[in-house]
């Protein structure tokens, strides 16, 4: 035999324990719920898709487009790196807009992009993203954000909420002037990343995380403050909603979403737990992007996601514990060859009869066995021996410690007793 090489998971990819599976599941119901209520439709869409439509979507100068995705060159295909532009492309594939003319569409699934791991940030990552298309009433951005806000509440996760408007073609390139003006003044205090960006896309380096470049953007000027008519109006109509929501927010007039589609309302849901992970979901509308996919003409979107992983983790520190284990109905402790024989046939008649039944087959002492169904957090334990079994009985036990009783071996009759 060769040498063994013990093989272990990518960087940055994580396996998921059936102990983190509860949480998982729990998330994933309420989310379900949740965005039921608001009557979201689940949608599930494909991991792979041809490069161009991200490039084309999430824009060529992005971190995400330039570095992270995980693309087959000579395919010229790519793992999705967020869920957006694959679900525009499917509304658009499969005129989704003719079915209703206000689709509200979630799916829930994994992610792939190239960054440096850490703490909540992965290569893998899993998101919860919904997309509500073919509106631009500020009440459709008022009521998404109430619905994340509603989950997030639901799950008892504390986040603030930060919202900006990054305005409209008509009001930006004037803005970016203005801009580019700012930061040609102040150019040599920036960092290298930030003089680079400024050249492809100066939005960013309102975002930059280096403190010297933070203290100069302080001054900059900021696009709330040079909106068009239409999105001030926009912008205001928006904040009214979530206030009539009763949804707390904050303006904070320097976030740039790292995508380049976002036009007008974009906003972050923010934690303080998570260290430098700071954004446990995040969105905005993207007017133009749709109708630039090949879409419906002027047709209208707006959409949010939020990383699972971090609500995960976020859940764990809120409950300082896994989710309660679900446990099982029945445990058969079987003992000889044919009371195991009969319990192998029972349980799955049990099974079938829509119980969960457990059973060891490797001859265990009955202390042993009674110990298993423990671990199993059974509620009940049959227990057969090869005396009881020519009676065609067993012996049900409670495992909260109640009495014992005899009963028949009978799947029928047993399902009725859990
Ligand atoms: P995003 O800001 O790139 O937006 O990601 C949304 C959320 O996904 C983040 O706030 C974070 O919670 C989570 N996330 C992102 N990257 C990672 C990572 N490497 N590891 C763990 N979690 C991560 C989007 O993806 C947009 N498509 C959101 C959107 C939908 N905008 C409109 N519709």
């Amino acid at each position: 035999m060769g040498t063994i090489v013990k093989i272990q998971a990518l960087k940055g990819f994580k396996d998921i324990l059936p102990q983190e599976v509860a949480l998982w599941r729990q998330l994933e119901e309420k989310a379900r719920q949740v965005f039921e209520r608001f009557t979201c439709e689940e949608i599930r869409l494909p991991i792979l898709e041809e490069t161009e439509l991200f490039a084309r979507s999430i824009g060529e100068a992005t971190d995400i487009v330039e570095k992270e995705m995980y693309t087959f060159v000579d395919k010229k295909v790519t793992m999705r790196p967020e869920a957006t532009a694959s679900l525009l492309r499917a509304y658009i594939e499969h005129g989704l807009h003719v079915v209703k003319p206000v689709q509200r569409l979630f799916t829930i699934g994994p992610m792939f992009r190239h960054e440096r791991p850490q703490k909540g940030r992965l290569r893998q990552f899993h998101q919860l993203d919904v997309e509500v298309l073919g509106s631009q009433h500020p009440r459709v951005d008022a009521e998404l954000m109430a619905m994340a806000a509603t989950l997030l509440d639901e799950l008892s996760i504390a986040t603030s909420l930060e919202i900006n408007s990054l305005g409209c073609p008509a009001c930006r390139p004037l803005y970016r002037e203005k801009l580019l003006l700012f930061i040609e003044g102040c150019k040599d205090s920036l960092c290298a990343d930030c003089r680079r960006r400024s050249v492809v896309n100066p939005l960013r380096v309102l975002d930059c995380k280096v403190a010297s470049c933070r203290a100069q953007v302080e001054e900059a000027p900021s696009l709330v403050e040079h909106l068009c008519a239409e999105c001030a109006e926009h912008f205001a109509q928006v904040r009214g909603g979530l206030e009539q929501l009763g949804i707390a927010h904050k303006v904070n007039k320097f976030m740039v979403r790292g995508l380049d589609y976002y036009c007008r309302t974009t906003f972050e849901f923010v934690t303080g737990d998570l260290g430098a992970q700071a954004a446990v979901g995040a969105g905005g509308r993207y007017d133009g992007l749709i109708e630039s996919l090949g879409g419906p003409k002027g047709c209208p979107g707006i959409g949010f996601a939020m990383g699972m992983e971090r609500l995960v983790l976020l859940m764990q520190q809120r409950q300082g514990e896994k989710a309660a284990d679900p446990g099982i109905d029945l445990f058969i402790a079987a003992m000889g060859e044919m009371a195991v024989a009969r319990g192998f046939a029972l349980g799955h008649e049990l099974r079938r009869l829509g119980r969960s039944v457990a059973m060891d087959y490797e001859g265990r002492s009955l202390k042993s066995q009674m110990k298993q169904a423990n671990k199993a957090g059974a509620r009940y334990a049959l227990i057969i021996g090869d005396d009881e079994l020519a009676a065609g009985r067993g012996q049900l036990r409670p495992m909260d410690g109640e009495e014992q009783r005899t009963v028949e071996l009978d799947a029928a009759a047993l399902a009725t007793c859990f």
